[in-house]
């Protein structure tokens, strides 16, 4: 038994589960948990062989569909989100693309938010319809634009909260609500705030969706993606769907990832302080236009954000006067803000969504969804804040010299 399906061995706080939750010990007493490099398992007899793969007992086949490394991973976020189970994904687009192909068909409706990650937003607008699912974009905080989309039968929902890049939210509950009246499934990424400072599955969601690649690493290493869900058949469905198309998480993967989790809950508040800081100050410099934050004052759903969110989490937008040219200017300007896509780093990272990760997506999809020229978006790292604000400060003088 493992120590998640023993309710007596199940940590009761999150940071005790975010160290512990899904470690099996193996005969050795190994104190951290060993990492399976098999593709594939032995077994006992040909009677054995059959009946593992006919699934009628447990036990491992193949690295594909199982590997207790890449188990301990899913148990350990499981139990941090609070679902029933977790399927561990080689990227989170990966988790995104097989939730949606496992459980929708030809002549499905799905829903999605126009607020999300640019790669997700291509896969909903361009790719699903290609096999038969209709897609309809709807505006994030817009609620009679949600009631007015799941009027029509709906197979599944999409959102993401925060949004990337723009920090808009979703009231979880809200749609959740509207969502199961309609008898559809909530899919909610988790990629920004993490079951640390934010739990969808108690907001109503029925799957919650990651990219570990971001705060699960939290060092910027590899990539890898989840898959929670809370009702059995679903899982199974996702599942089914990954050990057959075949982006399965690594069990080297799994095991970074499962370091990355023991300090989760110190390094995601960290973020969360440092970007504050960041947010207010920058909304205090006459040359930033207006700053995204969702704990900040300015911000149209803070009450919303401080009822579903603990913290703010890493990530800091801002629009700047001037166009592309002032926000290249400031980007290539910074010093301690490494200029790349990813995000939850320890290292801070400053990225022009218009010209990279959403530059893929026409430009009018990248107008209605709010994407200027003139932005740009900040992940807070772990250096010192007052180096960063430094850094900040002689960058917007130099873009502001120039102008
Ligand atoms: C919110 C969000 N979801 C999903 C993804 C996709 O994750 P991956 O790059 O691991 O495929 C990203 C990547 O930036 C993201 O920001």
């Amino acid at each position: 038994m493992s120590a998640i399906d023993d309710p007596e061995r199940q940590p009761p706080r999150l940071a005790t589960r975010a160290v512990r939750a899904g470690q099996v010990r193996g005969p050795e007493g190994e104190h951290s948990e060993p990492i399976y490099t098999t593709s594939s398992f032995v077994f006992a007899s040909a009677a054995e062989a059959a009946a593992r793969f006919a699934g009628t007992e447990p036990g491992n086949v193949y690295s594909r569909f199982t590997n207790p490394t890449v188990r301990a991973f899913e148990e350990r976020l499981n139990a941090l989100e609070g679902g029933l189970r977790c399927i561990a994904t080689a990227t989170g687009m990966a988790a995104i693309s097989a939730t949606t192909l496992a459980l929708c068909q030809a002549g499905d409706h799905v829903v999605s938010s126009r607020a999300i990650f640019g790669a997700s937003l291509q896969w909903f607008e361009q790719w699903l319809p290609r096999y038969g699912i209709e897609v309809t974009l709807v505006a994030q905080d817009d609620l009679d634009a949600w009631r007015a989309a799941l009027a029509r039968p709906t197979r599944l929902v999409f959102l993401e909260t925060p949004s990337n890049p723009l920090m808009r939210l979703a009231d979880i509950a809200a749609l959740a609500d509207l969502v199961h009246a309609a008898g559809a499934l909530l899919a909610v990424d988790n990629c920004f705030c993490t079951p640390i400072l934010q739990r969808p599955f108690e907001l109503g969601a029925d799957l919650v969706i990651h990219s570990a690649t971001k705060y699960l690493d939290g060092q910027g290493r590899l990539l890898g993606g989840a898959v929670l869900a809370r009702d059995a058949a679903v899982a199974e469905a996702v599942h089914g769907f990954l050990r057959t198309a075949g982006p399965s998480m690594s069990a080297m993967n799994a095991w970074v990832f499962l370091k990355g989790l023991e300090t989760l809950p110190l390094r995601i508040l960290a973020h969360s302080d440092a970007a504050l800081i960041v947010a207010r100050w920058l909304e205090a410099r006459p040359e930033v236009l207006r700053v995204h934050y969702p704990f900040l004052d300015s911000h149209p759903q803070q009450a919303l954000a401080r009822r579903q969110q603990s913290a703010g989490g890493g990530i800091v937008s801002f629009e700047l006067h001037g166009g592309r040219e002032a926000a290249w200017r400031l980007i290539d300007a910074l010093r301690w803000f490494s200029i790349t896509a990813n995000l939850g780093d320890t290292r801070s990272t400053v990225t022009h969504p218009a010209t990279t990760t959403h530059g893929r997506l026409a430009a009018e999809t990248r107008a209605a969804a709010g994407i200027g020229d003139n932005l740009v978006r900040l992940s807070i790292g772990l250096e010192a804040v007052e180096d960063l604000l430094e850094d900040l400060d002689a960058a917007l003088r130099c873009c502001a010299a120039t102008n």
